[in-house]
């Protein structure tokens, strides 16, 4: 019987479908520590796995059954795709189901740090709400605005039909032009100087590591506001830190950091004009269920020699 490993407790019933393998979880909360992930995927033939787990070539070299890697994400940088593609095993993710939430809240950051929700309810919880005054929080517009989306994937596009219904006009970057999209496409450095606001939107690969960092960042208005719904490094933190802090951009809205979880201390959290929430693209409770199912669907056929439902192209 085959032996699956699941990296994190999952809500009851989810996991019914692996019944018939031989399946234990680690159930707990928090990610499972390195050593124990080796220990416990020695002997696995697939795992279930959440972005916070390195699936690397060391733990590869250690789990020589395995033959598929089923992780609860769309994004994959935590896993090895080449160690994966040479040893034949088999990389599921959960994209298509979390596109429209991930979208939402993109939208979210954007509206919030735009017109600087967060800098009114920090000041309303101070206790300093004060008299109105005309151009007291003043913040900038969405309609009427470009939207620049670095990234017109699933969820740069699903973000690009939100920005119609606010009266943007949308601008793009992407490797090749996506048909269907009303919107121009421009170079990077050409979007970041016509933008009133920036989206990053793409996955984490080596050509995205810092693809904004301080040139980027000197490029955009100094109006403009920048939201991360991708992953942390594709944004130079320091550079991010010193364009905030010296008005070079106006405001950050951030799902994700670099590092992660970003400590207490850092000197982001100090910045009135950056929003942080701590990863929460695709965190409603419908989506974190259907990432869950895709990624037992993705498991079990996998397992069994079928078709995946989603099944990563860059693994084996
Ligand atoms: C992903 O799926 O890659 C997100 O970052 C978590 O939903």
């Amino acid at each position: 019987m085959s032996q699956v490993f699941v990296t994190r407790a999952l809500p009851a019933g989810l996991l019914e479908p692996l019944d018939r393998f031989n399946t234990s979880v680690w159930e707990r909360d928090e990610p499972i520590p390195k050593p124990e992930l080796l220990d416990r995927a020695a002997d696995a033939d697939g795992l279930l796995c959440m972005l916070t787990d390195s699936i690397d070539r060391d733990l590869l070299d250690r789990a020589p059954k395995l033959r598929v890697v089923s992780q609860m994400a769309v994004g994959v940088d935590n896993i090895d795709l080449d160690a994966c593609a040479e040893r034949g095993i088999s990389v599921g993710h959960t994209p298509d189901v979390l596109t429209e939430t991930t979208a939402d809240h993109a939208f979210g950051l954007l509206g919030a740090v735009v017109r600087r929700i967060p800098e009114g309810q920090s000041e309303v919880l101070r206790g300093e709400w004060g008299p109105w005054a005309p151009f007291h929080l003043t913040g900038g517009d969405l309609h009427g605005t470009t939207l620049g989306i670095v990234g017109m994937g699933r969820i740069g596009q699903a973000i690009a039909r939100r920005a119609s219904g606010f009266d943007m006009t949308v601008v793009y970057t992407s490797r090749s032009p996506v048909p269907g999209v009303d919107a121009r496409r421009l170079s990077l450095m050409e979007l970041l100087e016509v933008s009133d606001h920036v989206v990053v939107s793409v996955a984490l690969t080596e050509e995205t590591r810092g693809l904004i960092g301080s040139a980027e960042l000197a490029a955009m208005k100094t109006s403009a506001y920048l939201v991360n719904v991708a992953r942390g490094p594709v944004v130079d933190t320091s550079a991010l830190v010193r364009a905030l802090s010296e008005g070079e951009i106006a405001g950050a809205g951030l799902d994700v950091t670099d590092p992660e979880p970003l400590p207490a201390d850092h000197p982001l959290l100090d910045l009135p004009n950056c929003l942080v929430v701590p990863h929460l693209g695709s965190a409603s409770v419908a989506t974190r269920n259907a990432m869950a199912r895709l990624a037992v669907s993705n498991l079990v056929a996998g397992l069994d020699g079928s078709p995946m439902p989603a099944r990563h192209p860059d693994g084996g």
